[in-house]
């Protein structure tokens, strides 16, 4: 179902926030590899840099120094258009937030990334309806974002995250609205998502039971990851 999967290098990555002339180093040189098919969650305290590691990966920013690449290409090398392209075309994501269109409906919430793939609109409908029932949403095409529970709501975010087919899904504090048995859903999502369909997974949580599902933990601390 999904393309060959981006494997991540990272090397020596440096990020600064200037805001109201205070300085702030965000990452301070991270170092980290991930595999093709790997799922990695990182943890860390509030303010450890993780979500912005999560956007240079997920190339919504650039590092300031350091090496980047994503499925063998210097991101650091790339224009804006390039990136955008790879963007769409490698990486999915999900938020704590789910981040849905309100007066849209589920169905049309996964349609919206296939708008720009050159697909007809029975073409996007279609890979929208195997997307959702895939998810186990089959019957929930029709309603809105708000007539549907937290976990029904992140599935559908999961399900537009993952119809255009990408290798690499960036998930930042995904189960961090949900209760813990529908958190313990979406985590059993992934992970088959991981297994049966090699999709490579990097998880962002603070919570420890969270990351405990992935295959592999690092701990982000004051702007550098611990191996
Ligand atoms: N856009 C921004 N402008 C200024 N400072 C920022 C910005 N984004 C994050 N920071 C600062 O960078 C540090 C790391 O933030 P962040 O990556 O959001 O951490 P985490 O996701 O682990 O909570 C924090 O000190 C935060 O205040
Ligand atoms: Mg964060």
């Amino acid at each position: 179902m999904l393309r060959a999967a981006p494997g991540i290098v990272m090397e020596g990555v440096h990020k600064h926030y200037a805001l109201d002339g205070v300085e702030v180093h965000a990452l301070r040189g991270v170092d980290l590899a991930v595999a093709p098919g790997e799922f990695l969650a990182i943890s860390g305290a509030s303010g450890s840099g993780k979500s912005t590691l999560m956007n240079i990966i997920g190339c919504l920013d650039v590092p300031d120094a350091g090496r980047f690449s994503l499925g063998g290409s210097d991101v650091t090398r790339l224009d804006a258009d390039a990136l955008a392209a790879l963007r769409n075309r490698e990486l999915g994501f999900v938020f704590q937030g789910f981040n849905l269109l309100p007066r849209t409906s589920a169905l049309e919430n996964v349609e919206t990334p296939l708008i720009y793939s050159g697909a007809s609109v029975r073409q996007r409908r279609e890979r929208a309806r195997e997307m959702l029932e895939r998810l186990g949403l089959a019957d929930r095409m029709a309603h809105l974002p708000s007539q549907l529970s937290g976990g029904q709501q992140q599935r559908v975010a999961i399900a537009r995250a993952l119809v255009n087919r990408p290798g690499l899904l960036l998930a930042d504090e995904p189960t961090g609205n949900l209760d813990t048995a529908t958190s313990g859903e979406i985590l059993d999502l992934l992970a088959a998502l991981n297994r049966e369909e090699g999709l490579t997974i990097v998880l962002i949580t603070h919570e420890l039971e969270v990351a405990a599902r992935a295959g592999r933990r690092l701990v982000m601390r004051d702007g550098l990851l611990e191996h």
